[in-house]
């Protein structure tokens, strides 16, 4: 009874209680993993243009790769002003996001349009689990967050309006995508 009661009491240093303030490190990954998924982001769309070239996509490819790169920048900047160690895997994600752009474009059109989708979705979702766990605290990083969280779903509702959802194999394709998305994420938050 008396060592049910000493367990109950144990307090859980993992759970956060809204106005928790996100500590020095934690913020110190965020930037890391977020300049690490804008460089992605940005080789992605540099492997899609390379196949798409003038094809009918690629105009909207073009703007959204604009943007790709202005979020890299911003997180770019970032890492400099606060003297973020970066991730060691920018190689990795040199080579493996322009494949993937690439790869998904030389399937066609539609499926380098629903490889954003995907990617996008995944991005949203890191996004908003930043906002939650920033709450309160660095509201500079919270700022441009949420700037370019609105930006990734626009590049989401631009891919669904070029058919991206059409793509034949769409659901498996999508899945494989987010996978590979969500590992490179976790590879970059801590490496
Ligand atoms: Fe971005
Ligand atoms: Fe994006």
């Amino acid at each position: 009874m008396s060592r049910r009661r000493a367990k109950a009491s144990t307090p859980k240093t993992a759970a956060r209680l809204p106005g928790d303030r996100a500590s020095a490190d934690a913020i110190a990954r965020m930037i890391r993993v977020d300049q690490a998924g804008e460089y992605g982001a940005a080789r992605i769309y540099d492997g899609q243009l390379a196949v798409l070239k003038d094809s009918t996509a690629a105009s909207a490819v073009r703007h959204m790769a604009a943007q790709e790169k202005r979020h890299l920048e911003r997180f770019d900047t970032l890492v400099a002003e606060r003297r973020v160690r970066p991730t060691a895997l920018s190689p990795l994600w040199h080579i493996a996001g322009y494949a993937l752009g690439a790869a998904t474009a030389m399937l066609s059109e539609r499926a380098a349009m629903a490889c954003t989708v995907a990617v996008e979705e995944v991005i949203d979702e890191h996004y908003r689990s930043q906002l939650e766990a920033l709450g309160g605290t660095d509201a500079d990083l919270a700022a441009i967050v949420a700037d370019f969280r609105a930006d990734e779903l626009e590049h989401r509702d631009t891919a669904l309006k070029h058919g991206a959802a059409d793509t034949p194999g769409y659901p498996l394709l999508s899945a494989a995508i987010k996978t590979g998305s969500r590992l490179a994420i976790w590879l970059s938050t801590r490496i």
